[in-house]
């Protein structure tokens, strides 16, 4: 695919992974619509690829509300003749316990991770499908390949998308539907910041893991080169992604070792 002249929607466009992939793709002839919560945020961002040329539209909605989501889609899909690409970014993390986390901090990170990124898509796919079809592209993690400790409905929340988008990919195939699954590393942005801890609120901290980690420009960088070829699954990171591999062929080790992760 060629990103020229194509009109992409970028959720979590405000920070970390998703700006930088705008930025990134502002440097195509392309027209971009920007989505976050924060609009301050999503300006700056905005003002930046505008300089390198491109078309830029704001809208922002909560993934944790169903009717900002579908009131944002009703604005969007109502003004714009297609959208080629939706890729979407939004989400939060977690730190804490299993046996700390009350279940309504467990049905928020699912809110906003997979039915927030569910909603939108269910939103705008009929309309792509109508226009001869899309890419697709929902941000996993490679937490959403094995569990991990202190992240349990982070990790949950992140499989089941897997199982979303690989059942949307094989249901529409044949209408022209093409889907990426993003799957990071540790990237150094906001995410642990930003993460929930027990309560419910913002954890706060960088972490040492995180503030190792690739850049948000490097990742960005190497992810736009996969969705261009619209690969299926798009690895990004560092020795991290080694996991997953010992996770599928030495389980054993994998038990090990994700046993003896310390909390932060
Ligand atoms: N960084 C990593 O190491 C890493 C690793 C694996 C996966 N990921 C995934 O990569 C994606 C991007 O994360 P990041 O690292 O770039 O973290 P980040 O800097 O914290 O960015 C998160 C983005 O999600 C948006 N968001 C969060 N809650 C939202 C809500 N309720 N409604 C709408 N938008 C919301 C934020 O926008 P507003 O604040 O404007 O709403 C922000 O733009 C996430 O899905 C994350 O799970 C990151």
């Amino acid at each position: 695919m060629d990103f020229t002249d194509k009109t992409i929607w970028i959720t979590g466009a405000s920070s970390g992974i998703g700006r930088a992939v705008a930025l990134e793709l502002s440097q195509f002839n392309t027209r971009l619509i920007l989505s976050g919560r924060n609009a301050e945020e999503l300006n700056k961002v905005a003002e930046k690829c505008n300089k390198n040329g491109c078309s830029i539209r704001v809208v922002t909605f909560d993934l944790q509300d169903e009717k900002s989501i579908t009131a944002a889609a009703d604005k969007v899909l109502g003004s714009e003749r297609q959208i080629d690409c939706l890729y979407q970014f939004g989400g939060i993390s977690q730190r804490s316990f299993v046996t700390d986390t009350p279940l309504h901090v467990d049905r928020k990170i699912f809110e906003v991770n997979f039915f927030g990124t569910v909603a939108l898509t269910k939103a705008v796919l009929p309309f792509m499908i109508k226009n001869g079809g899309g890419h697709l592209a929902a941000t996993s993690s490679i937490v959403g390949k094995f569990g991990f400790p202190y992240r349990s409905a982070y990790s949950a929340s992140k499989h089941a998308l897997h199982g979303f988008f690989e059942s949307l990919r094989a249901e529409n195939a044949s209408n022209n539907i093409r889907v990426s699954m993003i799957i990071p590393g540790r990237i150094k942005t906001n995410i642990s910041v930003n993460a929930l801890d027990k309560n419910g609120n913002k954890h706060g901290k960088m972490d040492e893991g995180q503030e190792k980690g690739m850049s948000a420009e490097a990742s960005a960088k190497a992810i736009c080169r996969k969705l261009e070829k619209e690969k299926k699954e798009i690895l990004v990171g560092g020795k991290d992604l080694l996991m997953i591999y010992i996770r599928r062929f030495f389980p054993f080790l994998y038990y090990h070792l994700s046993s003896k992760v310390k909390p932060l």
